[in-house]
């Protein structure tokens, strides 16, 4: 494949000098590793969406198919190299190689320094395992997948580039105990909470970068230290990132979010709100604040008019059945709100909102995470400020 992609070292050069323009990337020991590793050789075989927006595999055997999968490889792009199909019919995509932005942001932020012990949870294609391989040697590196298929894969793969970390397959988020203690543990995969075994299996002073997403949708990426044998504490990354849910059994699709529909004759009630339909889109932040309150997965999507191309309303559905419908158009600065049942989803938008401009609207940095044995609790700026919230 190297043969197939005489030019690899040229194109890692040019996304190495894009990650560092885009400021996604600064250190010497890190630009290196992005422009020794062959990315290509590690995500061979990749999922694109075709015009109806269905996976497909990408077609590398003509000149241009390859052409146009080293453009996609050596991009700041993330390759879909999993898929597979839930109950329901829907694919969902079970891995993929990373955005290389993110991963550069987040093995800066991970803050290795030579010797280091790291676990990675989340192999996937073991682009990030290769990153690590060339920062701190393959003898310091670990890194475990749920499926056994893509540990497999990424061995060989690693190996045919001249790496040969420690591969496991397993559930990660019981960690790698009979390797433990490791001074970093790095998460390429999103928790509701973080696994205490991660703590547990951290050094004193050793550093948790994770993806908490409760129930799989409200948070971004955290920043923990290990500060006591009890107690691992954050702050939360400035810049949004996310990643694919962590399951606990292999060879399953994601499966759809069971909801009980309300009766036809649940009462409809109409009302107005200043707030803007888009917020669980676009206001991250205020949406995390609804979170924290809301807790159970709320679908997230559009309606009526053409809801592809010109939608009328977003819509916001609870596991109960309820739901809310907020119309993208506003009148005099209004838009019109229909919701029914129990669960009122907008009215904690609202006051998510509302007090996301009490507190001088914070950025994902004023929010931090406690992880102890037995809780786990957010915070604003501070773990022992008023305003706390337990992850249930
Ligand atoms: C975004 S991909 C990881 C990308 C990878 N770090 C890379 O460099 O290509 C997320 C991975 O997490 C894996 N995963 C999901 N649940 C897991 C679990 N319980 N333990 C370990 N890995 C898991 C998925 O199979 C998937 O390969």
């Amino acid at each position: 494949m190297t043969m197939l992609a005489p030019d690899w070292p040229r194109r890692a050069e040019a996304l190495c000098a894009r990650l560092v323009a885009d400021g996604k990337l600064s250190s010497p020991e890190w630009q290196a590793a992005v422009r020794a590793v062959p990315r290509h050789e590690l995500v061979p075989r990749c999922w694109v969406p075709d015009d109806r927006g269905r996976w497909t595999v990408m077609d590398t055997s003509t000149e241009d198919g390859r052409d146009a999968w080293l453009d996609l490889v050596y991009s700041n792009a993330a390759v879909v190299t999993m898929v597979a199909t839930n109950a329901a019919g829907h694919t969902t995509v079970q891995s993929s190689s990373s955005m290389p932005s993110l991963m550069t942001r987040m093995l800066e932020s991970l803050d290795v320094r030579d010797g280091h012990r790291v676990l990675e949870i989340g192999t996937g294609a073991g682009y990030n395992a290769a990153l690590l391989c060339h920062r701190l040697g393959q003898g310091n590196v670990y890194s475990v997948d749920v499926e056994p298929e893509l540990v497999d894969l990424a061995r060989d793969r690693l190996a045919k580039i001249g790496y040969r970390p420690t591969l496991v397959a397993g559930d990660g988020a019981l960690g790698l105990p009979d390797e433990a203690p490791f001074d970093r543990i790095i998460a390429t995969t999103a928790v509701p909470a973080v696994p205490w075994p991660w703590i547990e299996q951290t050094r004193r002073g050793g550093v948790i970068l994770a993806d908490v997403k409760i129930r799989g949708q409200w948070g971004s990426l955290v920043r923990l230290i290990r500060t006591a044998p009890d107690r691992a504490e954050g702050s939360f990354d400035p810049v949004y990132g996310s990643f694919m849910r962590l399951r606990h059994e292999p060879n399953q699709a994601y499966p759809e979010t069971a909801r009980t529909p309300l009766p036809d004759d649940a009462p409809v009630v109409e009302r107005s709100t200043t707030v803007d339909p888009r917020t669980p889109f676009t206001r991250l932040v205020v949406w995390f604040l609804a979170g924290l309150r809301l807790q159970p997965w709320i679908g997230l999507g559009y309606s009526g008019g053409d809801p592809r191309t010109a939608p009328r309303s977003v819509r916001l559905t609870a596991e109960d059945g309820s739901w809310t419908e907020v119309d993208l158009v506003a009148t005099f600065s209004r838009h019109a709100v229909r919701e029914a049942g129990p669960t009122k989803i907008w009215a904690e938008v609202e006051r998510a909102d509302q007090q996301w401009h009490d507190w001088d609207r914070p950025g994902w940095e004023r929010f931090g995470l406690t992880v102890t044995p037995g809780q786990q609790r957010v915070w604003l700026d501070n773990p022992d400020s008023d305003q706390r919230w337990p992850v249930r």
